[in-house]
């Protein structure tokens, strides 16, 4: 299986890129062949809004990174994104990755609405993973809708895994021991009992993560 791994996260060590290197050690245990790229450091130009798209099958801007990037999306079978959540939805690096992939679909409006046709089959699985500070996982549901959005009307095969990491403040923070979260928690004025369940919690989910990485890396395309 080829997987596209895209870092959203400025950070060194965030949680979100934590939670990503799990999934991608767990791909490695299966044998997959992964290309790592971080969104900060691919040229990518804003949309310009020009809909040519829709009447040339490809963006019409030239000259930055859209071209490599949107041939290792198409050349890979499991795109995997890594994202902070800020003010609800992904940072702009990645939100200008996100809209270039309206030139991958063509809209036409019509009375009812719009309809949304792929250029090409897609039948990839896509895996989100987010990391944000609220305890409700609910902020990242602006990320989570424009991702089931855009996979589903990519293609009717396609598959979307989510995880979310939820109360992570510090960089590396979910892969704190019980010790090193007691005193976040106090120096945050958190209620240190939370921080006992927050450690079993973030155990649970880097190994739901790294699980999903064995099974999605070990399919046969
Ligand atoms: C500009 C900015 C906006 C943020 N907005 C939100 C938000 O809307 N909801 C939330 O829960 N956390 C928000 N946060 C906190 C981050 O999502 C949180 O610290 C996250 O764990 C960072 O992920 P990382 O470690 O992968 O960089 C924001 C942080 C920044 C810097």
């Amino acid at each position: 299986m080829k997987i596209l791994a895209l870092k959203g996260s400025s950070r060194e060590k965030s949680n979100s890129s934590i939670m990503l290197d799990r999934f991608l050690e767990g791909c490695k245990s299966s044998g997959a062949e992964i290309k790592s790229l971080k969104s900060q450091n691919l040229d990518i130009k804003p949309c310009a809004g020009c809909l040519r798209c829709n009447l040339i099958k490809r963006c019409s801007l030239r000259g930055d990174g859209w071209g490599q990037l949107s041939n290792d999306i198409l050349d890979a079978d499991i795109v995997a994104i890594s994202s902070p959540v800020y003010f609800f939805n992904f940072p702009s690096e990645l939100k200008r990755i996100i809209d270039r992939f309206r030139s991958f679909i063509h809209v036409r409006i019509t009375e009812d609405g719009l309809i949304h046709t792929p250029w090409v089959k897609w039948r990839k699985k896509f895996v989100v993973l987010l990391s944000m500070g609220s305890p409700d996982e609910n902020e990242g549901a602006g990320i989570i809708n424009i991702m089931k959005f855009i996979v589903k009307e990519l293609g009717e095969n396609n598959e979307l895994h989510i995880f979310n990491g939820t109360r992570l403040a510090v960089r590396g923070q979910i892969g704190f021991s019980p010790d090193e979260l007691i005193n976040l928690y106090e120096k945050l004025k958190i209620p240190v009992e939370l921080a006992k369940s927050d450690h079993s919690g973030n155990i649970e989910l880097l190994s739901k993560i790294y699980s999903l990485g064995t099974e999605l890396g070990a399919e046969k395309k």
